[in-house]
């Protein structure tokens, strides 16, 4: 609402100064701290610059014009170098509350992405060794991007490049043979897998010929060595069996699962394309590709004549780019593949191809335990099933004790404890590293996904056997600072959703819910919601159901399920 304002005060005033004075102008529109000065201010200082008249006069001048715009304005004034605004609080609310009421989860919705195609590349575990929690940021990264996108009205396709090609399943292959079982392995399948893993890497130390052994491996794979595929294959399904478990518990999908093995067969007329333009040299027996001198070259094809991920990469890009015609492909992985990145863009740009601004980077930290980078290869590694199962148990038990009388516990303390693992990652600039703690982001009070949850339940039981007269309300009340602040916030939804997607940052939904949620308690303690008076009653039942409106969806849009109760 204020934010809508804002944008027609400022794009119709540099209208105005261009047809009418034949001026570029980039007028700047803030909202003062203090309220009592107004809720809009436009300086001025730009304006005095080109027009080069005293400041009185300019500001006058620009009153006249904003007024003639016929905006919901009660009142306009000039202070010093600013002319304030004050908008019309009662129309405008109704406006928002009404929106809020009639369109439900539908409000916020935005179309800034029509007819444009956004592919995102997220999860992409690598199969054999476990889903880690390492793994969890990418996987809710990219689903509550997907979700967030689409609600922008961006056509969206959702990749699980699977990390299922490369050295490691060389490793995995000698280990096996060296001290692997079958039936041990059938019985557990991704435990043994990294236990052989890890026990590879510790022996390697020893014995560095391990390594060549495990390239010749990976090589007879390349070369299709049955035996060895046969083995990959299942190891493969065994893995994504894990995944799926997790996707499952999170209710996420994808459009494909097509992983790196996928472009074994893609990647050939890649680099015959590079050999033609004249991009490809020799280097020690490998085939590298010179990047500037900004940037170490690319690496395409080793000495051994195996293949590598940013080779990989390459013919997937080409290949996402002719299949999804994407505006806009989105990479969710972690800040140590910033390089890699930034080669696969370079490489794209020296091919002569005009897209790899379309090329997106969305990268994030570490999630760190105890101040430590978890890894599958040190043995030090956590289990994303694992974590999510204590969450959900110690949800289930914060419910048993505050309302052991609830219906469909089990469930609801599924959806608290994973809103509380989600919310605690996503909440994140995603740019930075987590040091996660549990016990914190499981509490119903304090920044926790659960506290959101409480807020909507809250709301609910207000709500509950009520009807709301929308037509019946007292506009008064939303001079009040607490009424109105509550509903500039509401307002706030459709633009914050549509940073979150600009800016691919979720972080910038969930720390809006929390703002909104703070406000809308604040409000509870200050306010008898079910009033005597039916029109105040109607006013705030009216408000906080708008409240529950943005709380819900904005859960939604995290990856989160609302509960009624919990
Ligand atoms: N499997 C990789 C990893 O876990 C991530 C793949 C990211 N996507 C890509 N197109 N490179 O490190």
């Amino acid at each position: 609402m204020i934010e809508s304002l804002k944008n027609q005060i400022k794009s119709k005033l540099e209208q105005y100064l261009k047809k009418e004075m034949n001026l570029d102008i980039d007028i700047v529109v803030e909202e003062p701290k203090n309220a009592s000065l107004g809720d809009i201010s436009v300086p001025m200082f730009s304006l005095v610059k080109v027009l080069r008249k005293p400041m009185p006069e300019i500001t006058s001048f620009a009153i006249d014009v904003i007024k003639g715009f016929n905006l919901p304005i009660t009142e306009i004034k000039a202070m010093g170098a600013y002319v304030n605004i004050f908008i019309d609080k009662k129309k405008l609310s109704l406006n928002v509350l009404k929106e809020a009421y009639t369109n439900n989860e539908n409000y916020g919705n935005s179309e800034i992405g029509k007819g444009k195609n956004v592919t995102l590349d997220y999860s992409s575990p690598n199969i054999a060794k476990s889903f880690s929690i390492g793994h969890l940021r990418s996987t809710m990264i990219g689903n509550s991007l997907k979700l967030i996108l689409k609600k922008c009205g961006f056509n969206t396709y959702s990749i699980n490049y699977l990390g299922d090609w490369g050295t490691q399943f060389g490793k995995m292959i000698v280990a096996y043979k060296k001290w692997g079982d079958l039936e041990t392995i059938k019985n557990d399948p991704i435990n043994e897998l990294t236990r052989l893993y890890v026990k590879f890497h510790k022996e390697a130390e020893a014995q560095p010929e391990l390594e060549d052994e495990a390239r010749e491996a990976f090589r007879q794979m390349e070369l299709k060595n049955p035996e060895y595929l046969d083995l990959w294959k299942w190891i493969r399904e065994e893995s994504l069996k894990e995944s799926k478990q997790i996707y499952d518990l999170l209710e996420i999908d994808f459009d494909s699962y097509n992983g790196e093995a996928f472009y074994n067969d893609k990647m050939d007329s890649v680099i015959t394309e590079l050999e033609n333009k004249n991009l490809l040299k020799e280097d020690n027996g490998a085939m590298i590709v010179d990047l500037g001198d900004d940037m170490p070259p690319a690496l395409i094809k080793r000495s051994d004549g195996g293949s590598l991920y940013i080779t990989r990469d390459l013919a997937a890009v080409f290949y996402r780019k002719k299949e999804y015609k994407f505006d806009k492909i989105l990479y969710v992985v972690g800040n140590e593949q910033k390089l890699h990145f930034e080669q696969l863009k370079r490489l794209v740009d020296k091919m002569g191809y005009d897209f790899s601004n379309e090329i997106t980077h969305v990268n994030f930290g570490l999630y760190l335990t105890n101040g430590k980078k978890a890894s599958t290869r040190s043995g030090n590694v956590v289990k994303l099933y694992d974590v999510l199962t204590k969450a959900i148990n110690l949800a289930y038990n914060q419910i048993n004790e505050k309302n052991p009388n609830l219906k469909d516990k089990d469930l609801v303390a599924k959806y608290v404890g994973i809103a509380a693992i989600v919310f605690a990652d996503l909440k994140n600039f995603r740019g930075l590293d987590i040091e996660f703690n549990i016990d914190d982001a499981v509490k119903f009070e304090g920044q926790t996904g659960p506290y959101l949850q409480y807020s909507s339940c809250r709301i609910t039981s207000i709500l509950k056997g009520n009807e709301i007269d929308i037509n019946n309300i007292d506009l008064d009340l939303f001079l009040k600072p607490h009424y109105f602040e509550l509903v500039k916030l509401v307002s706030q939804f459709k633009s914050m959703i549509e940073r979150a997607a600009i800016e691919t940052s979720p972080s910038i939904i969930a720390k809006y819910l929390l703002q909104l949620a703070a406000s809308f308690n604040k409000f509870y303690s200050l306010e008898k919601i079910n009033n005597e008076d039916i029109k105040v009653k109607n006013t705030n039942l009216a408000l906080v159901y708008s409240v529950r409106v943005v709380i819900n969806e904005g859960l939604r849009l995290l990856g989160i399920h609302y509960v009624d109760e919990m």
